[in-house]
């Protein structure tokens, strides 16, 4: 199967971290039917700095015409906020990728650096955050006039929340989910009331299905105090943004956490959930895992595979228990003698090389 990959590998920590990506989708095609095809398509600070863009045109025309797209992060602390960051935006707009998808999985091996008390997350952690990607407070719809007022409208029309809320649903049910919990706050926003019909509504389809609704400030605390409990989550723009960031820290730091941005009927691009982190760029000390598994998700939602995506899955929980980044290391390490401290080109290096005896066979 011959696949055409973009790698967009941007700013900071991320062509740290995608290299290691690259070294297992780089096996993945010398150790089975596949044959990936990469093609650099740069954007961010660095690309703007040179270019005057963020994203050349000829890296979104290569994006476009791609199967999928890898993306690392951008951002540099020497450029006003924004400037590298709304390449981001152009992607998900340009590219209508309206379904965000953050798993949250805490593996065995963490467990113990996992910042909650045993007894919350006794049964372990699973959680797959569906986030919509392209409207309410994130529209830009707003501005500061006369530098006295500031206004952002939250938009949300029909098409865009019907589209997520049948994705959500279909998701919960081929993940065999028993549960799906919609987060809005319609006891205060007229956009969170239309959304909460459209959830109702839709799930009369699943009638397999428990449904429940949250709160945002309600669901907050709920995935602190039940997080072994929550299956599929589906909600708006920004309440996804801030809970999906606070349910990663659940598994033990940020570098950990994958994401998809998805196009079901086009291109989709996955990426680590982390920034392009300014200030341990260049150490080969990040963590690749969060963007191994974004590999992973690749393939299970772009390549509709999810036996390569479980052999990625049990090639990252293998290496976890010899090997850790600093991020992820315990704090009493004497309690862990026969652990070792790694880099993150050495984190990828034993993954891959896991990956490669599962392939072989
Ligand atoms: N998708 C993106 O490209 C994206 C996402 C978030 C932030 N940003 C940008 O990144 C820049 C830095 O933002 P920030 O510092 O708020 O967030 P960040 O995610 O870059 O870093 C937050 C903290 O987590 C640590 N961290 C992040 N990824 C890690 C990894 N893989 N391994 C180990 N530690 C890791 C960092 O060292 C830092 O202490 C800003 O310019 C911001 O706008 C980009």
């Amino acid at each position: 199967m011959e696949k055409k990959i973009a790698i967009a590998k941007g700013d900071g920590i991320g062509p740290e971290v995608i290299n290691e990506g690259l070294k297992i989708l780089k096996i993945i095609s010398q150790y089975s039917d596949y044959e990936l095809k990469f093609v650099e398509t740069p954007l961010g600070g660095e690309v703007y700095k040179q270019t005057g863009t963020n994203l050349p045109k000829s890296s979104f025309e290569q994006m476009k015409s791609s199967d999928a797209i890898l993306f690392g992060a951008i951002g540099l602390p020497d450029l006003p906020q924004g400037i590298a960051e709304s390449a981001i935006l152009k992607m998900r707009q340009g590219l209508d990728l309206y379904i965000n998808l953050r798993p949250v999985k805490l593996y065995k091996p963490l467990f113990e650096i996992c910042p909650l008390k045993p007894e919350f997350y006794e049964n372990g952690i699973d959680i797959s955050i569906i986030r919509e990607n392209t409207e309410g407070l994130y529209s830009r719809i707003g501005g500061i006039v006369n530098n006295n007022t500031a206004v952002n409208s939250m938009i949300y029309t029909r098409k865009a929340v019907e589209r997520i809320i049948k994705y959500a649903y279909k998701y919960a049910s081929r993940k065999g989910h028993s549960e799906i919990i919609s987060v809005d706050k319609a006891n205060m926003l007229a956009c969170s009331e239309f959304w909460r019909e459209i959830f109702l509504e839709e799930g009369k389809h699943y009638p397999n299905l428990s449904k429940k609704n949250f709160y945002v400030d309600a669901f907050c605390q709920w995935l602190i105090r039940a997080p072994s409990s929550i299956q599929t989550v589906v909600t708006e723009n920004m309440f996804g943004d801030i809970i999906s960031d606070e349910a990663a820290f659940l598994t033990g730091s940020l570098g950990m956490a994958a994401s998809a941005n998805i196009n079901p009927d086009g291109v989709s691009l996955f990426e680590p959930i982390h920034g392009s982190a300014p200030d341990i760029a260049g150490r080969n000390i990040a963590n690749p895992i969060g963007t191994i598994l974004s590999c992973k998700l690749m393939f299970e939602e772009a390549f509709n595979d999810s036996k390569m995506g479980e052999v990625i899955e049990e090639s990252v929980v293998t290496a976890l228990k010899t090997h850790r980044t600093l991020d992820i290391f315990p704090r009493n390490p004497q309690k862990h003698e026969k652990l070792l401290k790694v880099t993150c080109s050495e984190m990828g290096t034993i993954i891959g090389n896991e990956l490669k005896s599962r392939l072989k066979k």
